[in-house]
């Protein structure tokens, strides 16, 4: 899984160079299938219950499961691509918030704030913290910027599967929940937007939108715990 996170990052890295001006989003999609093949892994999301791309692009007021297409980046936009591969029979999975050329400040704050949450949960990833210690670290991290975290979808257990158990939520009450392990690896994905956490499901059954179209955010990591300390595998 270590080798998989590596391969992902590479394939993150060379992705967000791509993000600009003018790019449709199945461009992207384009590039990932490419690189996905160079690397010899497979995407884990294309076909998985019937998702039809290989890497999911959400622009601005999309949450999450954007589907790649002919919409084409603008300058002030802020896209979000989550992409997970399989490699001999393990999984990882991680997602980053690009902004697309110059982007206004809250924009811009809304995705510091989301890649910050994420760091303070990484911290709490090791032996001696409980489960729900990772959903208030988000939540504790967002709900004061005044911006809301988004209650419809979860980070996840990972490995032979994309998703494996347990389901952790990006809110929750600190010093609950099962213990953290040596040994777990965990997706922590926290989704959070500048308005309302309320989403909707627009009519491809897949893209989820904020309930009041303001921008959403989304960073995720596939993290181990490795020697007591949390290893992060797509760094
Ligand atoms: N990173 C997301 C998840 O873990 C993306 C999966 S959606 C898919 O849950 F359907 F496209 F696979
Ligand atoms: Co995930």
């Amino acid at each position: 899984m270590k080798e998989a996170g590596k391969i992902l990052a590479r394939i993150m890295d060379q992705l967000e160079r791509s993000v600009k001006p003018g790019k449709m989003t199945q461009e992207l999609d384009r590039l990932a299938a490419a690189e996905i093949l160079k690397a010899g892994v497979r995407s884990a999301f294309k076909g998985y219950k019937g998702y039809p791309a290989n890497i999911c692009v959400s622009v601005n007021e999309e949450v999450v499961h954007g589907i790649p297409g002919r919409r084409k980046l603008i300058e002030g936009d802020i896209a979000s691509i989550d992409i997970g591969i399989e490699m001999a029979g393990f999984f990882v999975d991680m997602a980053k918030t690009f902004p697309v050329g110059r982007v206004a400040a809250q924009k811009q704050e809304l995705i510091d704030v989301t890649r910050e949450s994420l760091e303070k949960a990484i911290s709490k990833i090791r032996p001696g913290f409980k489960l729900f210690d990772i959903s208030a670290a988000v939540q504790g991290h967002v709900e004061p910027r005044g911006f809301s975290v988004v209650r419809d979808f979860v980070g996840h257990g990972i490995g032979r599967q994309l998703h494996e158990e347990p389901q952790i939520p990006n809110f929750g009450s600190a010093g609950s929940g099962p213990a953290l392990k040596d040994g777990m690896v965990l997706c922590v994905e926290p989704m959070i937007n500048a308005g309302t956490w309320e989403v909707e499901i627009l009519q491809d059954g897949w893209t989820a939108v904020t309930a009041d179209r303001k921008p959403s955010a989304h960073f995720e990591h596939t993290v181990a715990i490795c020697n007591g300390e949390p290893l992060v595998l797509t760094r």
